[in-house]
């Protein structure tokens, strides 16, 4: 006869394996972060009423169902605290460690830094003991050069916007901090994009005067030297709360964000002209995706994933709150990058 505990242990692997096996619904979302390591989209918190505490995954090296995108919750191995308006980016010796910097948190703010091992599953929320660790900045982005810095630009720091650089380096697990640029330069809400000639791009943002994209700031990380430029192209107003991705060929392509409505969703900032020019796309208005802010966005072959997406609003609601209230929408849409001009194939997919 076989023990009790063993039939407990097939209970637990059978229960796993249809966890597994379940396509897992995520709740609708803004202010998360995402990281994409070794194939695998990961999904960091979020805010719904709440800091979330859940982490996520999509695997993009299987095929799967447009329609019912296989998100994978990481359960028990979820962030120790709900976290939103956070900081996320990969590190480490192989960069395959996820570290998740600031935001805003449901527990008490103890570690600014905690890290997430994507091989062993272990989140460590102790490995960085430095005097030059920055102050608690919310609302912030990061961006990893080849030697596993993370940059980070900006944020919310107690009450005013920051125009403090700090630089985590993720391989000595140690604090820098960079030059600033000048004082109106604050904001939150922006993006940080680092071209492959190693510039980084601050695109929009809250920020003094409410500047419109036409201003960007630039950061040299070879030559440690911040410029501003005045970009070329269409005029667009004030943006915040937008994505910005990297193609291969360097345009950044920005999405949605808190806008003036006559501004176009999804614009391009092509990197290759000097001064860099703004355009926008062409793209078939039927399957386009619906304005987002506080959304994430990445790259994944010739795809740019946005998640989340909320219910359209033709869709009626159910009177009562109940878990289809919160069904989300993962959106996935192609991107011819190496054809001009590129077109679009979107597809919407309801998780
Ligand atoms: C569960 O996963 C297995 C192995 O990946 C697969 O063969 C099977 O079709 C899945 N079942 C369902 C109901 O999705
Ligand atoms: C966390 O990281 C530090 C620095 O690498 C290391 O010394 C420590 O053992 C790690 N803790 C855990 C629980 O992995
Ligand atoms: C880590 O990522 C950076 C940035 O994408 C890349 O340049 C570098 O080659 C990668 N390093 C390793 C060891 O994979």
């Amino acid at each position: 006869m076989y023990s009790p505990i063993f039939y407990f242990f097939l209970f637990v692997l059978f229960l796993r394996c249809s966890i597994a096996n379940t396509s897992f619904e995520p709740q609708v979302r803004n202010y998360h972060s995402s990281v994409y390591i070794e194939n695998k989209l990961y999904i960091l918190g979020g805010y719904n009423g709440g800091p979330l505490n859940s982490l996520l995954y999509l695997d993009l090296s299987i095929s799967f169902n447009k329609d019912h995108p296989p998100w994978f919750c990481l359960g028990y191995h979820g962030i120790p605290f709900g976290v939103f308006k956070a900081a996320a980016s990969f590190g480490g010796i192989d960069n395959s460690t996820i570290f998740l910097i600031g935001g805003e948190r449901s527990e008490k703010e103890i570690n600014y830094v905690y890290s997430f091992n994507t091989k062993s599953f272990t989140w460590n929320d102790s490995l960085i003991n430095d005097d030059n660790t920055p102050k608690w900045h919310v609302d912030i982005q990061g961006v990893t050069d080849r030697n596993g810095k993370i940059y980070i630009y900006g944020g919310w720091l107690s009450g005013i916007r920051s125009n403090e650089l700090s630089i985590l380096d993720t391989r000595r697990l140690s604090w820098k901090t960079g030059p600033s640029p000048d004082s109106q330069s604050g904001r939150y809400g922006h993006t940080i994009t680092l071209l492959s000639n190693g510039i980084i791009v601050i695109i929009g943002g809250y920020v003094d005067g409410g500047g419109g994209l036409h201003e960007i700031l630039l950061y040299d990380i070879n030559e440690r030297k911040w410029s501003s430029m005045i970009t070329q192209g269409i005029k667009l107003s004030y943006r915040i709360y937008h994505t910005a991705i990297l193609t291969n060929d360097n345009r950044i392509i920005v999405y949605g964000g808190t806008k003036n409505p006559l501004d176009p969703d999804l614009v391009v900032l092509d990197t290759n002209f000097q001064p860099f020019k703004w355009s926008t796309l062409e793209v078939n208005a039927i399957n386009s995706p619906p304005s987002l802010f506080g959304h994430t966005a990445n790259l994944v072959g010739d795809y740019m994933i946005l998640a989340f997406v909320p219910e359209p609003p033709e869709v009626p609601k159910p009177p009562v709150k109940s878990n289809r209230y919160f069904m989300s929408k993962g959106m996935i849409f192609q991107l011819f990058c190496e054809s001009a001009p590129f077109t679009f194939h979107l597809y919407l997919s309801s998780i």
